[in-house]
């Protein structure tokens, strides 16, 4: 996709952070915008600053782990505008921190893989169809990270090394189908946005009896936090999303701060095969 004003977005997790950023940014660039986000103070606050600036704007509280929940926000946009061209899949929590993977209960795996890769499951299945059906140029964001391409560390990162692995498969049968869609596999490093902050909007049908944050997943998510909060602008990541489109290719990795990660992680799976670091 070459030209944004006219045209017509969707995102997700839209109350904060980079989803607040690439809204703003549709916005800027002349685009109809639609948001969505569970936390409806925050959306109505998105919401209102792209009104502020003139821009017309559809904001629908929506859960993305829920399919009926997205397919309301993209009826609700065809509703308003007419045809959708863009889509972040972007709404995502940190999820799971609090302790080995084994001792997670199916709530904190239903939590965490709902928002962060069902809800690009959802994204697709809802928004390609009707891309494919209107036929005009159209692109899917999804938003992975940089853990995506280096060994996971924990739920979070099974998660996006899912979301990268989707798509990269979209991507794949798009290009299959001659479909007139692109597909950005966004891969943010670190961004000053309220990612280890995400249990602020966990449902509460999702915990369990003891709350399912640990006294070490606590004091982790605020030095994490504060790590981020040193980190990029998600209105840099937007500028950067803004010429990967124009540029088309697949994947879009914000910043090289975790080649060393990447390259290690690839190095040991090649050397692997030939029996050279077993079990690295
Ligand atoms: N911040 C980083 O360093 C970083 C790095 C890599 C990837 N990411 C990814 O970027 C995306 C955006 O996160 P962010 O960093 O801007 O964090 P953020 O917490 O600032 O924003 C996330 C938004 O998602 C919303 N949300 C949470 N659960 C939801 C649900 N069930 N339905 C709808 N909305 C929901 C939150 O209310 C919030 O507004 C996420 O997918 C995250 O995994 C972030």
């Amino acid at each position: 996709m070459q030209e944004f004003a006219g045209k017509t977005a969707v995102v997700t997790g839209a109350g904060s952070g980079m989803g607040k950023a690439f809204a703003l940014r549709w916005a800027a660039e002349g685009m109809n915008v639609v948001i969505g986000d569970i936390q409806q103070d925050a959306l109505d606050a998105t919401a209102q600053e792209i009104k502020d600036a003139g821009v017309s704007v559809v904001a629908v509280r929506t859960d993305v782990s829920k399919l009926a929940d997205i397919e309301a926000l993209a009826d609700a946009a065809e509703a308003a505008f007419g045809p959708v061209h863009l889509v972040n899949n972007n709404a995502g929590v940190e999820g799971y921190l609090d302790g080995p993977i084994w001792a997670a209960t199916a709530r904190d795996w239903e939590w965490t893989v709902g928002v962060n890769f069902w809800s690009v499951v959802y994204g697709v299945r809802t928004f390609v169809p009707r891309m494919l059906a209107h036929g005009q140029e159209a692109h899917v964001v999804n938003t992975c990270s940089m853990t995506s391409v280096v060994q996971a560390a924990n739920m979070y990162g099974i998660t996006k090394h899912a979301v990268i692995a989707l798509s990269e498969v979209l991507w794949n049968d798009l290009r299959k189908a001659g479909a007139n869609i692109g597909v950005t596999a966004l891969c943010p490093g670190t961004i000053a946005t309220n990612l280890f902050h995400g249990s602020r909007n966990r449902p509460t049908g999702l915990t369990d009896d003891g709350g399912n944050i640990s006294a070490d997943g606590e004091q982790l998510r605020e030095r994490m936090h504060a790590v981020l909060a040193a980190g990029m602008a998600p209105a840099e990541v937007a500028s950067r999303l803004v010429t990967a489109i124009r540029g088309g290719g697949l994947y879009l990795l914000t910043d090289h701060e975790w080649d060393d990660q990447v390259i290690a992680r690839h190095e040991a799976i090649i050397a692997s095969a030939v029996g050279e670091k077993a079990g690295a």
